[in-house]
């Protein structure tokens, strides 16, 4: 069964992926420099472009740079006055990343803070920032409070995408005592408890590193009543196409009302 995923997966990648000069030398920058292999495969950042693209996104939230891989492919995904806000706590890494934001010419785009992600999420929400796509992929241990801080800077119709949620099939190991697992877990109770998130999971993929996303989109809330716009088809959860309150300059970005 794994060679079957894996060599379906190689297909797919043969067929779709489009050799990429820019991309190819950020996880080459990315390996030398002694950073995991931890991005998003190219196949992944693909569909990620794709409903960026269909959802119109301007704002992107990323919390885990890596070396930059997802935030050029976020970025390349947004119109020109779109921005990603990313954010990594090792400052090695980050250092990686901007010379990769620079390599693709994407740096006035992304707007990189370093640090711990509990840290700065409070203060970007303090900024007032609202984001329309926001893409979890750093310690899964604080997913749940991830998700939560996601939650408080979405309008109605956001996607929130957390990536690595199967943990080799870990997550349904009840006895499980690894922290990441749990961490997926915790997060996943949380997002079923939460009646403004639109629910969807993605386990399909061969079993080594098994890293599909479960996707969240904020809910319409009425009148304190969540309304229903039907589901989170493969991801594309954008449930209705309600009106965004966004000034021009991305630092004013207002909550809608
Ligand atoms: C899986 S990698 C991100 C990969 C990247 N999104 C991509 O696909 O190219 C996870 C990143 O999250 C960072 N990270 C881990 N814990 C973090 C935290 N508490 N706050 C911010 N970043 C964190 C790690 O240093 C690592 O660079």
């Amino acid at each position: 069964m794994q060679n079957l995923w894996t060599s379906v997966e190689d297909y797919l990648d043969e067929l779709f992926v489009d050799s990429d000069p820019v991309l190819e030398a950020i996880l080459h920058d990315q390996e030398a420099s002694g950073l995991p292999a931890i991005q998003v495969t190219p196949l992944e950042g693909k569909f990620l472009q794709m409903i960026t693209r269909l959802m119109k996104a301007k704002y992107v939230l990323e919390i885990g740079t890596l070396a930059g891989y997802s935030a050029v492919l976020f970025a390349r995904a947004l119109p020109d006055d779109g921005k990603v806000v990313t954010l990594e706590v090792e400052q090695a890494n980050a250092e990686v990343a901007r010379r990769n934001f620079a390599r693709a010419g994407q740096e006035m785009k992304i707007a990189m803070r370093v640090g711990a992600a509990l840290d700065i999420l409070p203060d970007l929400k303090e900024e007032g920032l609202v984001f329309d796509l926001i893409f979890i992929d750093a310690d899964k241990e604080n997913n749940v409070h991830y998700v939560k801080h996601a939650l408080d800077m979405s309008h109605p119709g956001t996607l929130i995408v957390v990536d690595n949620v199967i943990r080799d099939g870990d997550v349904i190991n009840h006895d499980s005592n690894s922290p990441m697992s749990q961490g997926v877990r915790r997060m996943n109770e949380y997002v079923k408890s939460e009646p403004r998130l639109v629910r969807h999971g993605n386990s399909d993929r061969r079993l080594e590193g098994l890293r599909r996303h479960v996707v969240h989109a904020g809910q319409r809330i009425a009148n304190g009543v969540p309304a229903h716009h039907g589901d989170a088809n493969h991801g594309l959860g954008r449930l209705c196409n309600l009106s965004r309150a966004h000034d021009a300059d991305f630092g004013r970005v207002r909550r809608p009302v």
